[in-house]
């Protein structure tokens, strides 16, 4: 399976990245790319810069005082430097661990994006309709707009969480242990749901379980120390790795 070359491209890469917070090394000459309308899984033990990796590519990091980053990264080849950092956080949605809706109704969720970016009312419903759809979550909710969106269970918030960021016409959703607070029913259900977005976004998302990195994804790279010791298809990576660490981790001989 050769997924998202058929596209063309990449959706993003990084070169030679290094990042330190004040003078810690938290990533470490990283290199990868990620296809496009692929699923990308990073893994690693706790502390290996999973998360830190991930807010490159939205600009995320640099929000955190005393962070410096190297080397170059892309979004569909071009440098992220030269995209303005409103419009690379549009382009580049992101999906947390906690589903943290904010404390306002179901629509007003669902239009906050839009308003920030100042897209016509007009076109509001249409948006909110076709992106609850998408999460299926639209039989759930479309007669339930003005119930506060934290009184929904942990599964439905976190698919409004999905939900929310597709109105801004995002073109990859970075995802962040996205079912971490999840039941492991619910857990499935976001994967399937993964699966349905893959045909029209590019996903990097960070787990812990390395089962689900072995069912959802078409890539999967492996870190250790701030350190990107193996990237390759994710049947390689957990049946043949090439690295010992790999191999150790996903035996689970530590982590
Ligand atoms: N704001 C920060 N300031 C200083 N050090 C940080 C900061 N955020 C993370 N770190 C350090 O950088 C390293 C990588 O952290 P990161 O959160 O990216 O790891 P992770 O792989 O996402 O871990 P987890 O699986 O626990 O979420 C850790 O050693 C962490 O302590
Ligand atoms: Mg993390």
């Amino acid at each position: 399976m050769d997924v998202g070359t058929k596209s063309g491209g990449y959706a993003l890469s990084a070169e030679n990245v290094n990042l330190y917070y004040g003078g810690f090394q938290a990533l470490i000459n990283i290199q990868f790319h990620v296809y496009r309308n692929s699923i990308t899984s990073l893994i690693g033990p706790s502390g290996c810069g999973k998360s830190t990796l991930l807010r490159c590519f939205n600009r995320m990091n640099e929000l955190i005082s005393g962070v410096r980053i190297e080397g170059k990264i892309r979004i569909n080849e071009t440098s992220i430097d030269e995209i303005d950092v409103i419009d690379l956080r549009r382009r580049v949605g992101m999906v947390f661990q906690r589903p943290n809706p904010f404390p306002f109704t179901v629509y007003e969720n669902m239009v906050y994006g839009l308003e920030v970016h100042g897209i016509k009312k007009q076109r509001h419903h249409d948006t909110v309709e076709r992106c609850l759809k998408a999460v299926g979550l639209w039989d759930d909710l479309k007669d339930k707009f003005k119930q506060p969106a934290l009184s929904l269970s942990d599964e439905m918030k976190q698919r409004l969480c999905v939900a929310r960021v597709l109105t801004i016409e995002p073109e990859i959703i970075l995802l962040d242990e996205p079912c971490s607070a999840l039941d492991p029913i619910a857990t499935l259900r976001i994967e399937e749901l993964m699966a349905e977005l893959r045909k029209e976004y590019t996903i990097l998302i960070v787990t812990h379980n390395m089962q689900q990195a072995a069912r959802v994804s078409d890539y999967a790279g492996f870190m250790l120390l701030g350190d990107l010791v193996e990237f390759g298809k994710t049947d390689q990576i957990f049946t043949s790795p090439r690295d010992e660490r790999t191999e150790q981790y996903i035996t689970g001989r530590f982590g």
